[in-house]
């Protein structure tokens, strides 16, 4: 069993660069698959996930070559089969293959997607998109067949802006007969990046980034190329961690737009962030204020960066409060915290931080990715010795962190442990 082994308190300096977003590679390599000829993707991170999405598009019959950060596929002979279990429940964008697949072939027979234990994720908007293009559903016990003589264009409305359905319905609806439109889509940076690739190819979709998404069907889309855009999510980690340890830590290859929330309540509270192009350079603030979040969509407080503000928060002097209004239950670093000396207490969706209390090295587990990113942020401030198991959820989403950690001067390792 590996471990992530932590001595906490090093001073952080140094450059992090950050890598292409998970969230966007993951739904971009799906997408390659709607190309009738070959697609190159670059910028693509080393986590887990892309190995995963790879495996699923082997066994469709697409041919994929990774070398470095730069993934090439060859679409032109995809074929139906079923994607069973062991594939689809290794990480949630396997839903993605509904879209695309049935997009270009007409069917598709997908066992449940994984991901993250983080509350209720039901996938009934990307259903409802589906059928409005003409599907017909078959909910099984526990896999969906989805099939279409032909998909029309259809005007959608989503009750949450939600990005997986907003992407899913793109995909499906690419090469549909006619125009759909999406109402209510989300606006997140990750769909601009989807809906380039695709126009990249040939497909005619306007508006994404923005509340409506209008897209023109077409019959056939054409070779292209796209790079990922910076992970947002792992740069405001870092910069999270350079709050707390940074001494002119540069975080590279940001987009400081996409993080504008994380930046402005940071800077609210005392933290130094200075802007020099695409670099970021923390410095850490030894008395923070204490701050209240709430967790929206885009541009709003990511969610997924609130469990690391949880670790932040208790440094704050004073009593913070975070809400998450995503989803239902994203808290599994808080009994761990709580073991670690933090004082944390949580009423339904609010959490209620006391600050500040010093954190102590401990035994904990990840039991989500960004709780595991959060026991690495508590591990790294704490005094002692910290050992954080379950890290494959970790490794999921974080190209490299341990190395990028190690390189700023955190003592920081993997560690293999007999079961
Ligand atoms: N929802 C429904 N029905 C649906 C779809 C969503 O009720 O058909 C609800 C969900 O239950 C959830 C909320 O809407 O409560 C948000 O779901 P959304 O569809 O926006 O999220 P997602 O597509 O499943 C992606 C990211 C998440 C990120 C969210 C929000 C991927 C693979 N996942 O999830 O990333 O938190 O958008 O930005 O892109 C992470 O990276 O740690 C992560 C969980």
């Amino acid at each position: 069993m590996q471990k992530i082994q932590i001595e906490g308190g090093n001073i952080l300096s140094g450059n992090i660069e950050i890598s292409g977003a998970k969230n966007s590679a993951v739904a971009l390599i799906p997408a390659a698959i709607l190309c009738d000829e070959e697609t190159t993707i670059y910028n693509v991170p080393a986590i887990s996930d892309r190995d995963s999405l790879v495996k699923i598009i082997e066994l469709l019959n697409g041919k994929v070559e990774i070398k470095n950060d730069v993934m090439h596929i060859d679409s032109r002979n995809i074929e139906n089969a079923f994607i069973a279990e062991e594939l689809s429940t290794k990480l949630r964008a396997s839903y993605y293959f509904m879209g695309a697949l049935l997009s270009r072939k007409k069917y598709v027979e997908i066992a449940l997607p994984g991901g993250c234990k983080i509350g209720d994720r039901k996938i009934d908007f990307h259903i409802k998109g589906f059928k409005a293009l003409g599907a017909e559903i078959i909910e099984l016990e526990n896999r969906y067949i989805l099939k279409a003589d032909k998909l029309k264009g259809s005007k959608i409305y989503l009750d949450f802006a939600s990005v997986g359905a907003t992407i899913n319905i793109m995909l499906a609806a690419v090469k549909a007969e006619g125009t759909t439109v999406i109402n209510n889509a989300a606006k997140e940076p990750e769909i601009v990046n989807v809906a380039t690739f695709l126009n990249n190819m040939g497909a005619k979709i306007r508006g994404s980034g923005t509340s409506k998404i209008t897209i023109e069907g077409v019959p056939y889309l054409h070779k292209a190329m796209i790079e990922v855009i910076p992970d947002r999510i792992e740069a405001g980690t870092y910069i999270i961690i350079g709050s707390l340890l940074g001494q002119n830590l540069h975080i590279k290859n940001v987009i400081k737009e996409h993080l504008t929330s994380l930046i402005s309540k940071l800077q609210e509270i005392g933290v130094s962030i200075k802007a020099n192009g695409s670099d970021l350079i923390i410095n850490k603030s030894d008395k923070l204020k204490p701050l209240n979040i709430t967790t929206l969509v885009y541009p709003g407080f990511p969610t997924d960066l609130a469990q690391p503000m949880s670790v932040l928060m208790t440094q704050c002097e004073g009593t913070s409060i975070l809400e998450e209004t995503i989803y239902t239950n994203r808290v599994g670093q808080i009994p761990y915290l709580n073991s670690m000396g933090a004082n944390i207490e949580k009423e339904n969706n609010i959490i209620y931080i006391k600050g500040k209390t010093p954190l102590y090295g401990n035994d904990v587990i990840a039991s989500d990715l960004r709780a595991g990113a959060s026991l690495i942020i508590a591990g790294l401030i704490a005094e002692g010795t910290t050992s954080i198991s379950e890290i494959e959820h970790i490794l999921r989403g974080y190209e490299h962190i341990v190395e990028k950690l190690t390189q700023v001067g955190a003592n920081i390792k993997i560690i293999t442990e007999e079961t």
